[in-house]
């Protein structure tokens, strides 16, 4: 690269100025020299050489590098165990979606891996073979039904499946502040690999968008919609834990969900059955409309 190129790109600097700003990236890099942890030290040289990269290029104000430290002061605040919005601005940023893309190559058939969200809880209900996780939540019943198996084809009994999702009210139950359980559960595949439960059809709902990533996204003139979805992770010994959804084929926001999650591969055939059809477990829905999906589980091998 030419000066006069370099120069374009660094909008014009003076050179003067171009080597007191590039001694100050080097004299940072070189502070982590000593770093004991070789990953340690190749994560902060990195993202010193980055950052300064990005301050450099935008010529941040000092009134942005101000907005940018009140933003993500703000963000710490509004997390706490119930309400998670850091990993919503990841989400938003596109980070997580990156960092799945990224240590989830694809393996053979396996299903592919899409965001966690932040509204994972540990310890959900457990629920039996063909038992509802809905707890109480406002939604139409969905029937989900499907086959654990590995890459070979081979069926996975005693997996582990963790499943949670949204109200029809687009609410998770850590959003309301009664402390219910709601619209989440786990079971174990059988011993054929199958697996199958009532959940709630699902509907599309907005990350919250109530605080700074909510203003992240208004004043950007994005939505904060995501597509129709259902929360999946399955881990099973010896197999790549699968943190995934699926997601409603024919929904509109397929093509502009807020955290960029969907993949084709994870959208699914939802059946829509009339009011008065019969269930596969003959469960009386009280003439209620319900809908049905298969949905099969391919887990790669460990360390895949
Ligand atoms: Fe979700």
């Amino acid at each position: 690269m030419s000066v006069s190129e370099q120069d374009a790109e660094l909008g014009g600097v003076a050179a003067g100025q171009r080597a007191r700003e590039e001694e100050l990236v080097e004299l940072v890099t070189a502070s982590f020299r000593n770093t004991e942890d070789p990953r340690l030290k190749q994560l902060m040289q990195a993202l010193t050489r980055h950052l300064h990269a990005f301050l450099r290029e935008v010529r941040l104000t000092e009134d942005e590098w101000q907005r940018a430290i009140a933003f993500l002061t703000e963000t710490g605040h509004r997390t706490d165990d119930r309400r998670q919005e850091f990993i919503l601005l990841s989400d938003v940023l596109g980070a997580s979606m990156q960092t799945i893309a990224i240590n989830n190559e694809a393996s053979g058939d396996a299903t592919e891996a899409t965001v966690f969200g932040p509204f994972f809880v540990a310890g959900s209900p457990e629920i039996e073979a063909g038992g509802d996780i809905a707890g109480g939540a406002a939604g139409e019943p969905c029937w989900v039904e499907g086959t654990v198996i590995d890459t070979e084809g081979t069926p996975v009994p005693g997996a582990l499946i963790e499943v949670w999702e949204a109200d029809a009210d687009g609410f998770y139950d850590v959003q309301y502040s009664d402390d219910r359980t709601a619209a989440r559960g786990h079971l174990f595949s059988d011993s054929g690999g199958g697996y199958r439960f009532w959940a709630l059809t699902p509907t599309p709902y907005p990350i919250p968008h109530d605080g700074p990533v909510g203003q992240l996204l208004a004043a950007t003139g994005r939505s904060p919609m995501r597509a129709s979805h259902l929360h999946f992770m399955v881990s099973a010994a010896g197999k790549r834990t699968l943190v995934t959804h699926i997601f409603v084929r024919g929904d509109e926001l397929l093509d502009r969900d807020a955290v960029f999650g969907v993949k084709e591969s994870l959208v699914m055939d939802f059946e829509r059955e009339a009011a008065g059809t019969a269930p596969p477990d003959g469960r009386d829905l009280g003439g209620r409309t319900w809908s049905r999906v298969r949905f099969d589980i391919v887990l790669a091998p460990a360390g895949a």
